[in-house]
């Protein structure tokens, strides 16, 4: 099987490329060998690579410049990714995408199914929603999985900054008033194996249909919560100089931010779980398996 894999230096694409590494031939690019704000270069560079499986795991993702920069967010977000499908589909082969929670609107006090009304808040969630709509309409086999609060040992998350500032200050501030679930990309990567692995046997079989599907840990908390559990794991580590002795939760009033951001941001994964028959880890658990190795593997949190 070949893949090709967009995005390789980002959370999830760095966990994909060793993850999909069992499966097959990986030809994985970074922003410079597929530049996904140039759509047009899309559908050369996958007739030349010639894949079985297509995964996305580039993104425009700062949700905060995406207000300024909506047009180069969309063009990356949903035209290329519109592109890749189109690709995809004139060589037979699989889509996987990844797409998020900030296609609704927060308002739910329920998990969030499938096809509940979508109500993007922000700019990046109009484009992630534009791209999941443009894959649906380009037809062929794809599969979205929508997922939500990633984090692992590389790039900007919430974990590093809350690890970061741990060290630099007594008292941490932290919004308690949105819900969600801290997923790693650790465990994106890995279900991700898992679920190309079973698509491609539906598909040999003529047994596969394309969709959309929830894929995060199970459990659920909120910033706050999320922060207090990074802190303690850390002091109980104690391999790094944790000055934070207070996580103080705050309102997202008194943490503005240029996106506004769901107050509740849980899904339901049913139909994922349903359809695929796997293991959801807890996010505490999958958080304690990540600060291993952040923490005893020594990586560099600069
Ligand atoms: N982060 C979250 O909390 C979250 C939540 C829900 C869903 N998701 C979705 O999950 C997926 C993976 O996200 P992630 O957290 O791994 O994101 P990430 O760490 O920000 O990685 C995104 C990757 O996309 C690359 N990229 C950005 N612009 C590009 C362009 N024009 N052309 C090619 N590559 C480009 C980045 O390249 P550089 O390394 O060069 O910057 C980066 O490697 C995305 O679809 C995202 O929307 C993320």
């Amino acid at each position: 099987m070949r893949i090709l894999l967009t995005g390789r230096n980002g959370q999830v694409g760095w966990e994909l490329h060793r993850a999909l590494a069992p499966l097959g031939d990986v030809v994985a690019f970074d922003r410079q060998g597929a530049d996904l704000s140039r759509p047009e270069t899309i559908a050369p560079l996958v007739a030349s690579v010639q894949p079985d499986v297509i995964v996305n795991a580039a993104a425009y993702t700062a949700v905060d410049n995406a207000e300024k920069e909506e047009a180069l967010a969309q063009r990356v977000n949903a035209d290329a990714a519109g592109e890749l499908a189109g690709a995809a589909r004139k060589l037979k082969a699989l889509l996987v995408h990844y797409s998020t929670d900030y296609v609704f609107d927060g308002r739910s006090a329920e998990p969030y199914r499938e096809h509940d009304p979508v109500a993007p808040l922000n700019a990046y969630g109009r484009t992630k929603l534009a791209g999941e709509q443009a894959i649906e309409a380009a037809g062929g086999d794809w599969l979205t999985l929508r997922t939500t609060w990633v984090y692992g040992v590389r790039g900007r998350n919430f974990l590093r900054t809350m690890l970061r500032l741990g060290c630099e200050r007594e008292t941490l501030r932290v919004v308690a008033d949105q819900i969600g679930v801290p997923t790693s990309a650790r465990m994106i990567a890995d279900l991700t194996a898992q679920v190309i692995s079973r698509a491609q046997r539906e598909r040999s079989d003529g047994a596969f249909a394309s969709g959309l599907f929830h894929m995060t840990a199970s459990g659920r908390t909120d910033w706050h919560g999320f922060a207090s559990a990074i802190i303690s794991a850390a002091r109980e580590a104690g391999r790094l100089p944790i000055k934070t002795t207070s996580v103080e939760p705050i309102t997202s009033r008194e943490f503005p931010t240029p996106a506004a951001r769901p107050g509740f941001s849980v899904l339901d994964n049913s139909r994922f779980d349903e359809r695929f028959r796997l293991h959801r880890m807890d996010w505490r658990e999958a958080l304690a398996l990540v600060m291993d190795d952040l923490l005893v593997g020594g990586s560099s949190l600069n």
